[in-house]
C-alpha cells in the first residue's frame, strides 16, 4: 500500500480562483474589497517569507493588503496603537500578527486588543471561545485549512481516532477544537507526554506540528493512517522538510501531506477565506 498524496498546492490554487472571481464580482458591483494588515515585528526570516506569502496571496485575490514592519525594539505600546487604528480603519477587514512575537512582548495581551471582528487568524480569545462552543466563527488557519483538505479528499471524520503532536497555541490547541467538532476522539500529545507510541499507534489520523525535522518514522504508524505535517524546516543543506519522514509513512499511510505543498498553501488560502468572510459578516454586514 502507498498513500494518496494530498496536494494542498492544487487545491489551494482551486479555492483562491473562486475568491478571486467573487472579488472580481465584488468590485463590479461597487462593493468594498476586502483588506488585510499584516504586523511584522523583529528580523525572523522564516516570518518574513510567510509574511511575502501573505502579501502576494493578496495580490493575485485581488485583495488590498498593507504590511507593517517594526524593528524587535518596538515597544508593546505602539503596536497596540496602531491595532487600534487599524480596528478602526474602513480599508481593513483583518489583522493578522506574524508570530512569534520577540521575546519581551506579552503575545496575548497584544492578541486580545484586536478587535475580534478582524481576527482573521483566529487567536482572539472570543473566536476560540466561540470554536469551542461549536459555533466556529473566524477560525485559525492552519486547523481550518487542514479541515478542509480532509473535507476535500471526503474522508469521514465521526469517530476518528485522532492524535495531535505538539500542543502549540498556533496549531494543536485549536486544530483539537476543531477535530472535537468534527466528531474525531482527539488525544493531544506535548512534550510531558509520556509513551508517545503506544498513541500513535493507535491513531486513525495523526496531525504533527513540533518543528522537528522527519520526528515521526512511519514503522510506528496504524496501516492506513492519515498523516498530516504541519512543519516546515529548512535542513543545513537548505532542503525544506517536515516533521513527518515522508518515505516510510508514505508506504503504510491512506494519505499523507507532502512539505512542501501541502498544509503550508492551505494556511494561507485560509487567511484570504477569513478576510473575505470578515469583510462580507462585519462590513457588508451580510448574515451568513
Ligand atoms: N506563525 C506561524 N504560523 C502562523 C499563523 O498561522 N499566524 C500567525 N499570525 N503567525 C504564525
Amino acid at each position: 500500500m502507498v498513500a494518496k498524496i494530498i496536494n494542498g498546492f492544487k487545491i489551494s490554487k482551486k479555492i483562491q480562483k473562486k475568491i478571486k472571481n467573487e472579488i472580481d464580482k465584488r468590485k463590479k458591483k461597487g462593493l468594498s474589497i476586502p483588506g488585510l494588515a499584516v504586523i511584522l515585528v523583529g528580523n525572523n526570516n522564516s516570518s518574513k517569507i510567510y509574511v511575502k506569502n501573505k502579501k502576494i496571496a493578496c495580490n493575485k485575490v485581488g485583495f488590498f493588503s498593507k504590511i507593517f514592519k517594526f524593528s524587535k525594539k518596538i515597544s508593546e505600546k505602539k503596536i497596540i496603537n496602531l491595532i487600534k487604528k487599524l480596528n478602526k480603519n474602513k480599508l481593513i477587514h483583518g489583522i493578522l500578527i506574524q508570530l512569534p512575537l520577540p521575546k519581551k512582548i506579552n503575545t496575548l495581551k497584544i492578541l486580545k486588543k484586536i478587535s475580534y471582528k478582524k481576527d482573521v487568524d483566529g487567536f482572539h480569545p472570543f473566536n476560540i471561545g466561540l470554536l469551542c462552543q461549536r459555533q466556529p466563527n473566524l477560525r485559525s488557519c492552519t486547523p481550518f485549512g487542514i479541515l478542509q483538505l480532509l473535507k476535500k479528499k471526503k474522508i469521514k471524520m465521526k469517530g476518528l481516532n485522532a492524535l495531535i503532536i505538539g500542543a502549540s497555541n498556533i496549531v494543536g490547541r485549536p486544530m483539537m477544537l476543531e477535530l472535537l467538532l468534527a466528531g474525531c476522539t482527539t488525544t493531544v500529545a506535548h512534550r510531558f507526554t509520556k509513551n508517545l507510541y503506544q498513541y500513535v499507534k493507535n491513531a486513525d489520523l495523526i496531525i504533527i506540528a513540533i518543528g522537528k525535522p522527519n520526528f515521526l518514522n512511519g514503522k510506528f504508524i496504524k496501516k492506513g493512517a492519515i498523516i498530516i505535517d504541519v512543519g516546515i524546516n529548512r535542513l543545513k543543506n537548505g532542503k525544506i522538510v517536515g516533521d513527518v519522514d515522508f518515505n516510510s509513512n508514505y508506504k503504510k499511510a491512506s494519505y499523507i501531506t507532502p512539505v512542501p505543498g501541502g498544509v503550508g498553501p492551505m494556511t494561507v488560502t485560509s487567511l484570504l477565506q477569513n478576510t473575505l468572510y470578515a469583510c462580507k459578516k462585519y462590513y457588508d454586514k451580510k448574515i451568513l
